[in-house]
């Protein structure tokens, strides 16, 4: 008896082994910013022989260190490959046109069901799916988190907060200009890093405990003039915030960025306007310790510079 116990111990301890050393976690877009913020805090988490990097320009996310499989979203049967042995995917939201995402989002889900993959993880937004220029994005992708959600697997969505980076991307041009200029008013924003984001994103991965819901990750919200103030502290600058209207600042996105991505940042800065970029976190739940504060954002980016 006391054999068969000791036997059975052992084979039970043998299969919980083989489960999580050949376990595989699959990222897409992982040449992008995002992506490959995940794929790094994985491969520190898991090991790097568990991560799959998939990426529409495989040559591009070759730097990771990790296999790398072909992945377009627009192409089903690059995902029918790509996910052959995978047991959980982390879908990045795409970039494209709202209407064509949900069926480029569509190919990931049906390859994943189709190829048993068991855990599906999505990286939404936060935001309102209707009333202003940025919420045909939203609504796109609470589409995909329904498909998401009605697909069988097991899951998880987290709705991101705005990214620091691009402001701090953009501060030659607000140097140049003297301040930052959109229409904001004085409406707060919750901002995050993909840096922060890839933190949680590796525990929704990871921890099954978190399946079945959705999190809002983001830190503290704060109103753009914070956030130029804070950035005139690390930086050591005298920038001014300036809030003009909606409309001449979708018309100024536009010709700078063209109509498509011109009219998604004005409808972001819209949106803020409104209060609709505004909300409770969920990130201390899911990453199991609080998301770092705004200047230490912002010092993160400016070390890593
Ligand atoms: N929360 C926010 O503030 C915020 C801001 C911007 C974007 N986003 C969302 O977050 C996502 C990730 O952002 P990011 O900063 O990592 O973007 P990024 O650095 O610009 O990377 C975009 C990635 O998408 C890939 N891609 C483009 N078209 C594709 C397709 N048809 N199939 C597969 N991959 C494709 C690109 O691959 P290649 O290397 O082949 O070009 C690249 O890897 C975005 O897609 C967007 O949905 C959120």
């Amino acid at each position: 008896m006391a054999y068969f116990h000791l036997y059975f111990t052992g084979y039970f301890i043998d299969i919980c082994l083989s489960n999580t050393t050949d376990m595989k976690i699959a990222v897409t877009t992982a040449s992008g910013s995002l992506g490959s913020a995940i794929v790094k805090q994985l491969k520190q988490e898991i090991g790097k022989e568990h991560v799959i990097a998939i990426a529409r320009t495989p040559q591009k996310a070759a730097f990771l260190d990790v296999e790398v499989r072909k992945g377009d979203y627009n192409s089903k049967s690059d995902f029918d490959a790509a996910l052959k042995g995978v047991d959980a995917v982390l879908l990045v939201s795409g970039m494209d046109h709202p209407d064509k995402r949900i069926e480029q989002h569509r190919n990931v889900i049906e390859a994943a069901k189709e190829n048993g993959v068991k855990k599906m993880v999505y990286t939404s937004i936060m935001g309102a799916e209707s009333g202003n220029a940025f919420s045909p994005v939203v609504a796109s992708n609470r589409q995909t988190e329904e498909d998401i959600k009605n697909a069988g697997l097991e899951w998880a969505i987290g709705r991101n907060g705005i990214y620091i980076e691009p402001d701090l991307e953009y501060l030659e041009t607000y140097k140049k200009e003297g301040s930052i200029i959109n229409c904001a008013a004085n409406g707060k924003c919750a901002y995050t890093s993909r840096n922060e984001l890839a933190y949680a994103y590796c525990q929704l991965l990871t921890n099954d405990k978190l399946n079945g819901a959705s999190y809002n990750l983001f830190g503290e919200a704060i109103t753009q003039q914070q956030l130029t103030d804070a950035i005139n502290k690390v930086y050591g600058l005298n920038l001014s915030f300036k809030s003009i209207s909606v409309d001449e600042y979708i018309k100024q996105r536009q010709a700078a960025l063209g109509d498509f991505l011109g009219t998604v940042i004005g409808g972001i800065y819209e949106g803020i306007r409104n209060g609709k970029f505004n909300g409770t976190s969920d990130f201390t739940k899911v990453a199991g310790r609080a998301h770092l504060e705004l200047d230490e954002m912002i010092k993160g980016y400016q070390q890593n510079e």
